[in-house]
Protein backbone atom coordinates (compact mmCIF):
# COMPACT_ATOMS: atom_id res chain seq x y z
CA UNK A 1 0.00 0.00 0.00
CA UNK A 2 1.14 3.43 -1.23
CA UNK A 3 0.96 5.88 1.70
CA UNK A 4 0.55 9.36 1.07
CA UNK A 5 4.29 10.69 -0.02
CA UNK A 6 5.77 13.03 2.41
CA UNK A 7 6.82 16.52 0.54
CA UNK A 8 10.29 15.75 -1.08
CA UNK A 9 13.34 16.55 0.90
CA UNK A 10 15.41 19.72 -0.22
CA UNK A 11 18.09 17.31 -1.38
CA UNK A 12 21.40 18.86 0.41
CA UNK A 13 19.23 22.61 0.16
CA UNK A 14 19.14 22.41 -3.42
CA UNK A 15 15.98 23.31 -4.84
CA UNK A 16 15.51 21.65 -8.01
CA UNK A 17 13.40 23.75 -10.64
CA UNK A 18 10.54 22.37 -12.43
CA UNK A 19 11.39 21.52 -16.23
CA UNK A 20 10.52 24.42 -18.83
CA UNK A 21 12.31 23.05 -21.77
CA UNK A 22 11.20 19.26 -22.52
CA UNK A 23 10.34 18.52 -25.95
CA UNK A 24 10.62 14.64 -25.82
CA UNK A 25 11.03 13.08 -22.03
CA UNK A 26 8.80 13.71 -19.37
CA UNK A 27 9.78 15.10 -15.93
CA UNK A 28 9.70 11.98 -14.67
CA UNK A 29 12.31 10.32 -16.86
CA UNK A 30 15.07 13.17 -16.19
CA UNK A 31 17.51 11.40 -14.04
CA UNK A 32 17.20 8.07 -15.94
CA UNK A 33 17.83 10.06 -19.68
CA UNK A 34 20.58 11.93 -18.65
CA UNK A 35 22.34 9.60 -17.04
CA UNK A 36 21.92 7.63 -19.88
CA UNK A 37 23.78 10.52 -22.36
CA UNK A 38 26.64 11.01 -20.21
CA UNK A 39 27.09 7.03 -20.10
CA UNK A 40 26.58 6.52 -23.83
CA UNK A 41 28.24 9.89 -24.65
CA UNK A 42 30.87 10.20 -22.42
CA UNK A 43 29.87 13.89 -22.24
CA UNK A 44 29.29 15.62 -18.96
CA UNK A 45 26.01 17.22 -18.28
CA UNK A 46 28.18 20.65 -18.85
CA UNK A 47 29.19 18.63 -22.25
CA UNK A 48 25.72 19.90 -23.37
CA UNK A 49 24.24 22.51 -20.89
CA UNK A 50 24.74 25.80 -20.15
CA UNK A 51 26.25 26.16 -16.34
CA UNK A 52 23.71 27.34 -14.26
CA UNK A 53 20.82 26.87 -17.01
CA UNK A 54 19.92 23.45 -17.79
CA UNK A 55 16.35 24.66 -19.80
CA UNK A 56 18.61 27.00 -22.20
CA UNK A 57 19.35 25.24 -25.79
CA UNK A 58 22.04 27.36 -26.36
CA UNK A 59 24.86 24.92 -26.75
CA UNK A 60 24.51 22.89 -30.00
CA UNK A 61 25.46 19.87 -28.06
CA UNK A 62 21.74 19.87 -26.64
CA UNK A 63 20.43 20.82 -29.76
CA UNK A 64 22.19 17.26 -31.57
CA UNK A 65 21.42 15.49 -28.65
CA UNK A 66 17.75 16.34 -28.88
CA UNK A 67 17.39 15.02 -32.53
CA UNK A 68 19.62 11.71 -31.67
CA UNK A 69 16.72 10.86 -29.15
CA UNK A 70 14.24 11.38 -31.95
CA UNK A 71 16.28 9.14 -34.44
CA UNK A 72 16.32 6.80 -31.43
CA UNK A 73 12.81 6.85 -30.84
CA UNK A 74 11.70 6.77 -34.38
CA UNK A 75 13.94 3.57 -34.93
CA UNK A 76 12.74 1.77 -31.63
CA UNK A 77 9.37 2.43 -32.90
CA UNK A 78 10.15 1.60 -36.49
CA UNK A 79 11.97 -1.56 -35.88
CA UNK A 80 11.39 -2.93 -32.69
CA UNK A 81 7.99 -2.25 -31.75
CA UNK A 82 9.23 0.45 -29.59
CA UNK A 83 11.24 -1.52 -26.93
CA UNK A 84 14.58 0.47 -26.36
CA UNK A 85 17.06 -1.74 -28.52
CA UNK A 86 18.55 0.92 -30.14
CA UNK A 87 20.26 3.37 -27.03
CA UNK A 88 22.70 6.23 -27.12
CA UNK A 89 25.41 3.67 -26.54
CA UNK A 90 24.58 1.44 -29.59
CA UNK A 91 26.55 3.81 -31.73
CA UNK A 92 28.14 5.95 -29.05
CA UNK A 93 30.21 3.59 -26.78
CA UNK A 94 30.70 5.74 -24.43
CA UNK A 95 32.74 8.15 -27.00
CA UNK A 96 30.84 11.41 -28.00
CA UNK A 97 32.46 11.10 -31.81
CA UNK A 98 31.72 7.53 -32.59
CA UNK A 99 33.64 5.37 -35.20
CA UNK A 100 31.78 4.78 -38.87
CA UNK A 101 34.21 2.34 -40.07
CA UNK A 102 36.67 0.02 -38.12
CA UNK A 103 40.24 0.53 -37.26
CA UNK A 104 42.46 -0.53 -40.05
CA UNK A 105 44.12 -4.29 -39.51
C1 LIG B 1 24.29 14.48 -24.59
C2 LIG B 1 23.74 15.74 -24.10
C3 LIG B 1 23.25 15.82 -22.68
C4 LIG B 1 23.93 15.46 -21.53
C5 LIG B 1 25.31 14.83 -21.42
C6 LIG B 1 23.07 15.82 -20.43
N1 LIG B 1 21.92 16.38 -20.88
FE1 LIG B 1 20.39 17.12 -19.76
N2 LIG B 1 19.27 17.45 -21.43
C7 LIG B 1 19.69 17.18 -22.71
C8 LIG B 1 18.58 17.38 -23.61
C9 LIG B 1 18.58 17.18 -25.13
C10 LIG B 1 17.48 17.79 -22.82
C11 LIG B 1 16.05 18.13 -23.31
C12 LIG B 1 15.22 16.85 -23.46
C13 LIG B 1 13.86 17.12 -24.11
O1 LIG B 1 13.70 18.11 -24.83
O2 LIG B 1 12.91 16.32 -23.86
C14 LIG B 1 17.96 17.85 -21.45
C15 LIG B 1 17.22 18.29 -20.36
C16 LIG B 1 17.69 18.39 -19.06
C17 LIG B 1 16.98 18.98 -17.95
C18 LIG B 1 15.61 19.68 -18.02
C19 LIG B 1 15.84 21.18 -18.20
C20 LIG B 1 14.55 21.98 -18.42
O3 LIG B 1 14.25 22.84 -17.59
O4 LIG B 1 13.87 21.71 -19.42
C21 LIG B 1 17.77 18.85 -16.84
C22 LIG B 1 17.46 19.31 -15.42
C23 LIG B 1 18.97 18.18 -17.26
N3 LIG B 1 18.90 17.92 -18.61
C24 LIG B 1 20.00 17.85 -16.42
C25 LIG B 1 21.14 17.14 -16.80
C26 LIG B 1 22.14 16.66 -15.87
C27 LIG B 1 22.12 16.87 -14.37
C28 LIG B 1 23.08 16.02 -16.63
C29 LIG B 1 24.31 15.25 -16.14
C30 LIG B 1 24.02 14.14 -15.24
C31 LIG B 1 22.67 16.12 -18.02
N4 LIG B 1 21.49 16.80 -18.08
C32 LIG B 1 23.39 15.61 -19.09
C33 LIG B 1 20.96 16.81 -23.10
C34 LIG B 1 21.97 16.38 -22.25
C1 LIG C 1 23.07 5.45 -35.28
C2 LIG C 1 24.21 5.81 -34.47
C3 LIG C 1 23.99 6.87 -33.38
C4 LIG C 1 23.13 6.81 -32.32
C5 LIG C 1 22.15 5.71 -31.96
C6 LIG C 1 23.35 8.03 -31.56
N1 LIG C 1 24.31 8.80 -32.15
FE1 LIG C 1 24.97 10.63 -31.53
N2 LIG C 1 26.22 10.73 -33.12
C7 LIG C 1 26.37 9.75 -34.09
C8 LIG C 1 27.34 10.20 -35.07
C9 LIG C 1 27.82 9.40 -36.30
C10 LIG C 1 27.74 11.49 -34.67
C11 LIG C 1 28.76 12.42 -35.36
C12 LIG C 1 30.10 12.23 -34.69
C13 LIG C 1 31.17 13.12 -35.28
O1 LIG C 1 30.86 14.22 -35.76
O2 LIG C 1 32.32 12.71 -35.18
C14 LIG C 1 27.02 11.79 -33.44
C15 LIG C 1 27.16 12.97 -32.73
C16 LIG C 1 26.55 13.25 -31.53
C17 LIG C 1 26.75 14.44 -30.77
C18 LIG C 1 27.66 15.60 -31.14
C19 LIG C 1 29.01 15.37 -30.49
C20 LIG C 1 29.91 16.58 -30.63
O3 LIG C 1 30.68 16.84 -29.69
O4 LIG C 1 29.84 17.27 -31.67
C21 LIG C 1 25.98 14.33 -29.65
C22 LIG C 1 25.85 15.34 -28.52
C23 LIG C 1 25.29 13.07 -29.72
N3 LIG C 1 25.65 12.44 -30.89
C24 LIG C 1 24.41 12.58 -28.77
C25 LIG C 1 23.70 11.40 -28.89
C26 LIG C 1 22.73 10.96 -27.93
C27 LIG C 1 22.34 11.72 -26.66
C28 LIG C 1 22.23 9.77 -28.36
C29 LIG C 1 21.14 8.92 -27.76
C30 LIG C 1 19.84 9.59 -27.64
C31 LIG C 1 22.90 9.48 -29.62
N4 LIG C 1 23.78 10.49 -29.89
C32 LIG C 1 22.67 8.35 -30.40
C33 LIG C 1 25.72 8.53 -34.12
C34 LIG C 1 24.74 8.11 -33.26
Amino acid sequence: MIAQQPPAPAGGGAVRPAPRNLKIIRAEEIRTVMGAFVAGTGLTCMGCHVQGDFASDDKNEKVVARKMLEMVNDVNAKMFGGTAKVTCFTCHRGEAHPKSAPDPK
